[in-house]
């Protein structure tokens, strides 16, 4: 195997963080760019390139890629406030094109789905909701990777699930006792483990045709209230209490149920999930938490 391409992360948190361990670890230069670098400082200790951006200002990606020909770009950053919709992601495509980058991975969200009844399944076929105004700026950053994917540049958009791992998720908002169910929590929550979602943007660097989309999101949709439940009985937490969708005096609780479908991530990338279900995913968090506080 050839030595591996520089990785890029802009927008560097969780699963930047997470994903740039991992990069770290195979040998790879690795340069991890946000506006709050002090909270990047260990990755520069373990080798990483700790680079200052902020995607609403001007002229930021370009700098952020220079000495990078060839990089892996991974934009991992929500939409900011203050620019036009789309508009830092056609930026960060522009600049990875004249830059010479080899690959740009765009984290996008599911929530582009909308709220779909069970049981429907959710594929990369499925007519994306143009009703939900929250997920509007997701939609436009998609349309700016497709035209940088016209213009040459190698895109893929990743429509994930929802991210869970240690100290981000269900568990850990359970501890704080502020997890709601909502209307009792029947409705279908996909989701992927951190250190899964890592490996298949590996698996999309690697292997995906140009100008691909994935959903990514493992193998078992489960009810919102039967992983909660899980957790609390390991955890010897009460239920959490039930709140309404609706109700006067508060804001709509989100709720965007849907079963994802990964069978194409599968069928293209060959890929396999190391956390096929939550279970397995909540029983590594506690190992690895018994791990760091033993
Ligand atoms: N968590 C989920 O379940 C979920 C589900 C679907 C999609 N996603 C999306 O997947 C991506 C990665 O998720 P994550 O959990 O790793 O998110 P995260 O922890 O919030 O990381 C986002 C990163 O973007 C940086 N950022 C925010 N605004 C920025 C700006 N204007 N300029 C430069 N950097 C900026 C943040 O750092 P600074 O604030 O220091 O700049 C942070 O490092 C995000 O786009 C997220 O919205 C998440």
């Amino acid at each position: 195997m050839g030595e591996l391409p520089p990785l890029v992360i802009f927008g560097c948190g969780y699963v930047g963080t997470r994903l740039a361990k991992a990069a770290l670890a195979q040998g790879r230069v690795v340069k991890v760019c946000a506006r709050g670098v002090a909270r990047l400082q260990p990755l520069g200790e373990l080798g990483a390139q700790v680079v200052w951006l902020d995607a609403a200002k001007s002229k930021q990606f370009g700098p952020a890629l220079t000495s990078c020909r060839g990089a892996t770009v991974v934009y991992s950053i929500p939409p900011p406030a203050g620019l036009p919709a789309g508009e830092a992601v056609r930026r960060a495509a522009k600049a990875a094109l004249e830059q010479g980058a080899s690959c740009f991975i765009y984290l996008g969200s599911s929530g582009v789905y909308g709220n779909i009844a069970d049981p429907e399944w959710v594929d990369e076929e499925t007519p994306v909701a143009h009703d939900d105004g929250a997920m509007a700026p997701r939609l436009h950053d998609e349309t700016a990777v497709q035209i940088a994917a016209g213009a040459g540049l190698r895109t893929a958009i990743l429509r994930l699930g929802g991210i869970y791992g240690p100290g981000r998720g269900v568990r850990v908002r359970l501890r704080k006792g502020n997890y709601e169910l909502i209307d009792g929590g029947h409705h279908f929550i996909s989701r992927i483990h951190v250190d899964d979602l890592v490996a298949v943007i590996f698996a999309v660097e690697a292997r995906a045709p140009s100008n691909a989309l994935y959903i990514v999101a493992d193998d078992r949709p489960t009810p919102q209230r039967e992983v909660a439940l899980w957790i609390c009985q390991r955890l010897g937490l009460p239920e959490p209490l039930s709140v309404p969708a609706f109700a006067s005096g508060r804001p709509r609780a989100t709720q965007r149920g849907r079963r994802l479908s990964n069978a194409k991530l599968k069928r293209e990338l060959s890929f396999e999930f190391r956390y096929p279900t939550y279970v397995e995913g909540e029983q590594a968090i506690e190992a690895e938490e018994t791990l760091v506080s033993g």
